[in-house]
């Protein structure tokens, strides 16, 4: 689907960016002592250097709970006044009750809506457009999206091949109407067929948890990253020329391109397909690894901290995951609220 927000439609934008990642540094060199892979391989094939990870008990509402009241005091608004939780992830405190009501209750958003939303790394881009379409269509009035995941807790600790690559962290943003900027469009996309790339096959309906199962690592992270790494390449530049086309504006016209940050390599096939300079792009795949549902927000929250997102800059952001799913969504930074 894609679509771009008419002219004299109700103006939806960010007023406040929060992000919480756990203090716990791993580095290459501490991984390359339990599986057979080096730092100088994992910094070529990936760009990542470090990533973080939560403690053992930590769930990821205890991430989730100070990134969104950082946003909340930033967008100067209480959690009583929010009345949409969209929590995106794949890891869950637990499968249910959703994450989002959890985290709702801690910040005492009384009655919000809460629901969880299932699109991997795509998440945070399906869930600000979701809460944009409500808060468009005057359902919602004030929306809290958090992305993130302790993805740590899911991954095969011995194998190279996925451990690598993946961190936790958690970004939360609150969405208000606004009187100038705003988001500008949003396309988001799905193709089922590569699905079995990048799963987590135990646990749900079709393999319930067993013994045999939790032996096999049917609970944990399962990726056949070739693919997705050809997949992440295309879809990638193909979504933001979509968007930017919709959207009636031209790559020349963004101010700060926020990409998926999954591995270094990705990113700099479509800086360079999107012909988009360096200077604009956020990049914090080296010191996170891949966030999956944080990816996004942690980067806009780096950006932000950084004095990268002035007054009427237009932000382009790109995200892909498992699904496989895809979006992209043009933002007109309007800086109200935000920082306040
Ligand atoms: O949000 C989306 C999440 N997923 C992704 O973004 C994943 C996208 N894919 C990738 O980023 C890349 O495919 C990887 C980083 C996972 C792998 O890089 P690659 O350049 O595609 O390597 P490869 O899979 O073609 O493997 C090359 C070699 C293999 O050895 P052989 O078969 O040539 O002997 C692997 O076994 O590299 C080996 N290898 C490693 N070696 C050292 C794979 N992982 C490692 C490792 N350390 N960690």
């Amino acid at each position: 689907m894609i679509g771009s927000v008419p002219a004299g439609a109700p103006r939806v934008g960010i007023t406040g960016i929060g992000a919480k990642a756990p203090d716990r540094i791993v580095t290459n060199h501490e991984i390359a002592e339990r599986v057979e892979t080096n730092d100088a391989w994992v910094i070529e094939r990936t760009g990542i250097r470090e990533r973080r990870v939560a403690a053992e008990g930590e769930a990821l509402s205890d991430y989730a709970i100070p990134a969104a009241q950082v946003a909340l005091e930033q967008a100067g608004v209480t959690a009583e006044e929010i009345d949409l939780i969209i929590v995106a992830t794949l890891t869950p405190d637990m499968v249910f009750p959703c994450t989002a009501a959890l985290v709702g209750n801690a910040l005492g958003a009384k009655d919000a809506a809460a629901y969880d939303l299932s699109a991997g790394c795509t998440g945070f881009v399906y869930g600000i457009a979701q809460a944009y379409g409500m808060m468009a269509s005057g359902l919602s009035r004030r929306s809290l999206v958090i992305g993130g995941d302790l993805l740590s807790k899911i991954l095969n600790w011995d194998d190279r091949g996925t451990c690598v690559l993946f961190g936790d962290g958690v970004g939360a943003v609150v969405l208000d109407h606004v009187e100038t900027g705003g988001f500008r469009g949003f396309e988001l996309g799905a193709d089922g067929g590569g699905g079995m790339d990048l799963f987590m096959p135990g646990g749900g309906s079709r393999q319930p948890a067993t013994h045999e199962s939790v032996d096999r690592g049917d609970h944990l992270i399962h990726m056949n990253g070739r693919e997705v790494f050809k997949f992440a390449t295309r879809i990638l530049v193909s979504s933001a020329e979509r968007t930017l086309a919709q959207c009636g504006v031209t790559i020349d016209d963004i101010d700060v391109y926020i990409p998926h940050q999954a591995n270094m390599r990705i990113i700099e096939y479509a800086v360079q397909k999107l012909k988009i300079p360096e200077e604009k792009v956020v990049i914090n795949v080296d010191r996170y690894g891949n966030t999956s549902g944080g990816s996004i927000p942690l980067a806009l929250a780096d950006a932000h901290a950084e004095g990268r997102l002035r007054d009427g800059a237009l932000v382009l952001m790109t995200g892909m995951g498992t699904g496989l799913t895809w979006g992209s969504s043009i933002i007109e930074w309007n800086g109200t609220g935000v920082g306040r």
